[in-house]
């Protein structure tokens, strides 16, 4: 991939676990922890070529939904993940989260706050893995700590600009994605990166999260390059 420019935040929706399993007549719990392995294969390769900011989709604030085995089943997933995250801190990868703490267990809470701390000197790939997220709870959160602001008389109605409502998402100071990424088939961003995403590229691909491989994101990254980004310009 010579002269190819590599975007400095990737976002992905990681979907397509279940019929991943359904396919194989595995349960979907197996699919998503095989979608766990392929997240990871992907972070590394991100690491490596040189992208700054990798945001996954893991846990949508509609997933709560599901039934409950498969919710437990991904909220151990998650625990799993958290306790062995520190191989990634070994790979200088920073590992952040964007989400909601409510409704998450006690220990999962603790599990992120110690990965985050862990890899806080990190310098490599930082991922932001969204959890409990919703992007318009992420809105309305900092609609509401916008709005005590100034009841407090801290900034006028006058002051707020799209900067302001960008300070109070869950990851102020990072650019936004310029790409976002949907495989298995699906077209839309499911309550992802709303804000964020208002002008990131979209690619979207018929493979199952869990077939998902590195040379998928060489392509999507090809693809990225010969798109002409115009901002509204001309
Ligand atoms: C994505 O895979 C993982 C989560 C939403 C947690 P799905 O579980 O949505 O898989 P499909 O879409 O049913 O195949
Ligand atoms: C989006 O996938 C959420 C995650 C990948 C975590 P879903 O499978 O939940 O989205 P819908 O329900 O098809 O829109
Ligand atoms: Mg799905």
């Amino acid at each position: 991939m010579n002269n190819i420019k590599i975007p400095q935040h990737i976002a992905i929706i990681m979907d397509g676990n279940g019929r991943w399993a359904k396919k194989r007549g595995l349960p979907r719990s197996a699919g998503h922890i095989k979608g766990c392995q392929t997240f990871k294969q992907i972070a590394r390769y991100c690491n490596k070529i040189g992208v700054k900011y990798l945001t996954v989709y893991a846990f949508s604030t509609e997933n709560w939904r599901r039934p409950k085995e498969e919710v437990d089943a991904l909220m151990n997933l998650f625990r799993d993940y958290l306790k062995d995250s520190k191989n990634f801190v070994k790979e200088n990868i920073a590992l952040r989260f964007l989400g909601s703490n409510d409704h998450l267990d006690p220990d999962i809470l603790d599990l992120m706050q110690t990965a985050q701390d862990d890899s806080k000197n990190a310098t490599g790939l930082t991922v932001y893995l969204a959890i409990n997220y919703g992007g318009r709870d992420e809105i309305k959160n900092a609609v509401k700590q916008i709005a005590n602001k100034v009841k407090s008389g801290e900034i006028s109605p006058e002051e707020i600009t799209e900067d302001t409502i960008s300070e109070y998402l869950y990851a102020p100071g990072v650019p936004d994605p310029e790409m976002i990424i949907r495989p298995s088939g699906e077209y839309r961003l499911s309550n992802f990166l709303i804000w964020q995403g208002a002008y990131s590229e979209f690619w979207y691909s018929d493979i199952l999260w869990p077939d998902f491989k590195p040379s998928h994101l060489d392509k999507a990254i090809e693809d990225f390059n010969n798109r002409n980004r115009r901002f509204g310009g001309v």
